[in-house]
């Protein structure tokens, strides 16, 4: 069920913008706005040796979000307002914790880490992402995750775990040194409580073969599985060929673009309609990346192709899809920014 917190409608009040109702408001209280979800950064721990937990306490207008869902921050780093998205669990009290895997020269892996002070705000998206359990679900699962992969995993099972565990659940959790591991204490004491949940820890650093080549044995009769499997995109491509055509149901959500074999070379132009704006852009680069590199900043979030904040409309021309090489020609069709590139010249609605 998703979390829902009470949202009347917000006062009218013809003469304020609603930017300055914003500014005055969140003066007398941080979380006060007209309809802006916000959350404030509550506190934060480290979890396992690679990896932050900050605990964020959303405004009214947040409006939930499933297990298994994720959320797009936005946060000012160096003056520059930047999105990512994450995969938070929500707390029985409404607050939810993100757990960031701690990115070398990563931007918001590292405020969330340390430079955000406690007490202060971040814009945080409605929930989106499908790799979700409906209430009562009893279907067998193979839960795969690799890295900070495990986020939506840990909510998916606290899920489970309160709804009794009603049908068999294996989790097989890569990482690279044991003290990476996330939630242990959590996962060993939904093991503890649940005979018929299995957590098979894969520590690669330790000789563990990836998924592509893990023994599976232990799980038993693969075929009646929903798997569920989410991770770094090269680990998500791996799963899914070992694993989609052996078992009754295979869902991935990857966290990184996967990296395609460069054909497409040289640069094309834009027309951007609406600012009248002509550029040249590198072929087979995303057109996001493209648009961002000459100071254009279209609205994003994920980056990878699944929250849809980025969608615009392409009036002519033909793009790749950077994830499975797909063109698409076909006139004043809705594309998103951040997983095609430009093949020939196009005009976009921007
Ligand atoms: C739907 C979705 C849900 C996500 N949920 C989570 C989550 O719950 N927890 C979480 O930690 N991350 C999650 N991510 C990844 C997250 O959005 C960011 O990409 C990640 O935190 C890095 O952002 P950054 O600003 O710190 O690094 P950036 O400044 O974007 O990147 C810095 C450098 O690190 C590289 N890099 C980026 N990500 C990784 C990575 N994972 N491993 C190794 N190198 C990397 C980049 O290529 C770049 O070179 C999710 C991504 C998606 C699409
Ligand atoms: S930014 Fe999320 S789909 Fe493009």
């Amino acid at each position: 069920m998703k979390h829902r917190y009470h949202n009347p409608a917000p006062p009218q009040i013809p003469w304020v913008t609603e930017a300055f109702f914003d500014f005055w408001s969140t003066r007398f209280h941080p979380l006060w706005t007209l309809r802006r979800p916000l959350a404030r950064l509550v506190s934060r721990r480290a979890e396992g040796s690679a990896a932050v937990t900050v605990v964020l306490q959303p405004n009214r207008h947040f409006p939930g979000l499933l297990p298994g869902q994720h959320v797009n921050i936005a946060v000012e780093v160096d003056g520059r307002r930047t999105t990512r998205s994450y995969s938070p669990t929500l707390l029985p009290d409404g607050r939810l914790e993100i757990t960031a895997k701690l990115v070398r020269g990563g931007k918001v892996s590292a405020w969330l880490a340390g430079g955000m002070p406690i007490g202060a705000t971040l814009d945080i998206s409605p929930a989106f992402g499908d790799m979700t359990l409906a209430t009562g679900a009893s279907q067998p699962l193979l839960l795969l995750a690799a890295g900070s992969g495990i986020t939506p995993m840990r909510a998916l099972l606290r899920q489970l775990d309160a709804a009794g565990m009603p049908a068999p659940v294996d989790l097989v959790y890569w990482i690279r040194e044991r003290g990476e591991q996330c939630f242990a204490a959590e996962l060993a004491a939904i093991a503890a409580r649940h005979s018929n949940f299995h957590l098979h820890l894969a520590v690669t650093g330790e000789g563990t073969p990836r998924v592509g080549g893990y023994d599976l044995s232990a799980i038993g009769d693969l075929a009646p599985r929903r798997v569920l499997a989410c991770g770094p995109a090269g680990f998500v491509q791996a799963a899914r060929e070992r694993l989609h055509d052996k078992v009754v149901a295979f869902e991935a959500e990857a966290f990184s673009l996967p990296e395609l074999a460069d054909v497409e070379t040289g640069e094309v132009e834009l027309e951007l309609s609406r600012s009248g704006r002509r550029l040249r852009v590198p072929r087979g680069t995303p057109l996001l990346t493209a648009l961002e590199a000459q100071g254009i900043n279209p609205p994003s979030g994920c980056r990878m192709g699944v929250c849809n904040t980025c969608v615009c409309e392409k009036g002519q021309g033909v793009v790749r899809n950077t994830l499975n090489g797909d063109y698409t020609s076909e006139p004043s069709t809705r594309i998103k920014l951040c997983v095609n590139s430009a093949s020939t010249d196009l005009i976009l609605e921007l």
